[in-house]
């Protein structure tokens, strides 16, 4: 995935990937905010901030045209009563000349002309582009989803990131490349946690850990990582959410990727697991690393009364990247054994203004 010629090659495997993701969170996100005509959504705005021409040499569909077929099936779909009511508009942008004319012709062509959706599709630098779009993006009642298929890192600076986690209702997926990734490696705040020290397998968490330095303390906010490997390279998108909704739907598509984590299309914990084997019914010793770390700290927390409701649960969950299921067997054997009560067998996302309770006893 190196810079020069990007568009003038076929996207390779890791690309695919990681254009995967993005639309399948694409399609998990709109219908939360078109199912129903709602007060406090009055727009719903897409961004792709390097959305590149629209396809790679061999015309495989790229970030934009991803975007446009998951907007184009849900045009026609009933279930979706806020389509045609609540304005869509998509908004591309990228900084070479040729790419946005090319993406502009084909956006815009009769063939990506859907129902309901507008677009508007400009060149221009990111920094001009997020200036432009800041109006949109600091609106309580409109709901955003953010792409940034940047190269490198270089525009995701930690002020931009402050900014993104900042927005209201606005949800964001953005793209770091492995040379970005090792860099970390030698950044001071977090070269200490990676373990071992070459272990670039946990390189992308480590990433994830200094983004979470950077959110404003005592702010709920949600990330998760997704690794992507290619050879010896590991890359990387970062997902990003205020909202339990999101970070959901975000694992639901990362785990349906990856049964073994959830969080990469290899093996990082080095399990050695087949993903075809059921997890939740492996015995322990065999079970992926991840779940068994995140079990050892929900009952931890349990044991020690530090967790008063499925919310408390909930975040464990999402802090771990792992889904709100995950958390049933533990739940289970303390209620089994008389350490606790509650009347969920996992937290659901049915009750966020009022948690069900954990008593304990
Ligand atoms: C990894 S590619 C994006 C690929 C695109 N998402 C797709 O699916 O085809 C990165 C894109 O960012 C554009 N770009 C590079 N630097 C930029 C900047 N500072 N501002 C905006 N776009 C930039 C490049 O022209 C390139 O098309």
């Amino acid at each position: 995935m190196a810079s020069n010629d990007f568009h003038e090659k076929s996207f390779d495997e890791a690309t695919l990937t990681k254009l995967e993701i993005f639309q399948l969170y694409t399609r998990e996100w709109l219908p939360v905010f078109l199912a129903r005509e709602v007060d406090y959504v009055r727009e719903v705005h897409l961004f792709d901030f390097f959305a590149g021409p629209g396809k790679d040499a061999g015309g495989v569909p790229g970030s934009p045209l991803r975007t446009l077929t998951v907007l184009k099936e849900y045009s026609q779909d009933p279930n979706l009563q806020a389509w045609g009511k609540t304005p869509i508009i998509a908004h591309f942008s990228d900084a070479t000349l040729w790419k946005a004319k090319e993406l502009k012709a084909l956006v815009e062509s009769e063939a990506w002309r859907i129902p309901g959706v507008s677009t508007a599709t400009t060149r221009a630098e990111f920094a001009e582009a997020f200036v432009v779009a800041e109006p949109i993006l600091q609106a309580r009642d409109k709901a955003k989803l953010l792409l940034l298929d940047q190269f490198g890192v270089s525009q995701i600076t930690p002020d931009v990131f402050r900014q993104l986690v900042s927005f209201p209702r606005t949800d964001f997926l953005f793209f770091i490349s492995s040379a970005t990734l090792h860099r970390f490696h030698e950044h001071p705040n977090i070269r200490h946690k990676i373990r071992p020290a070459d272990d670039f397998n946990q390189v992308h968490h480590a990433a994830l850990d200094y983004y979470r330095e950077l959110l404003p303390s005592g702010r709920r906010y949600y990330l998760a990582p997704f690794s992507i490997k290619k050879g010896s390279n590991i890359y990387g998108i970062i997902f990003g959410s205020a909202h339990p909704l999101g970070i959901d739907k975000f694992l639901t598509v990362a785990w349906g990727k990856d049964e073994l984590n959830g969080n990469a299309n290899f093996d990082i914990n080095r399990d050695a697991l087949d993903p075809g084997e059921p997890m939740l019914e492996l015995g322990s010793v065999t079970r992926p690393l991840k779940i068994n770390v995140f079990e050892e700290e929900l009952e931890a927390a349990l044991r020690q009364k530090r967790l008063r409701h499925e919310v408390d649960v909930m975040d464990l969950c999402y802090r771990h990247g792992v889904m709100r299921r995950h958390a049933a067997s533990v739940l289970k054997r303390l209620r089994e054994e008389g350490a606790i009560n509650l009347e969920f067998q996992w937290p659901t996302l049915d009750h966020l203004d009022q948690p069900r309770s954990i008593d304990y006893l």
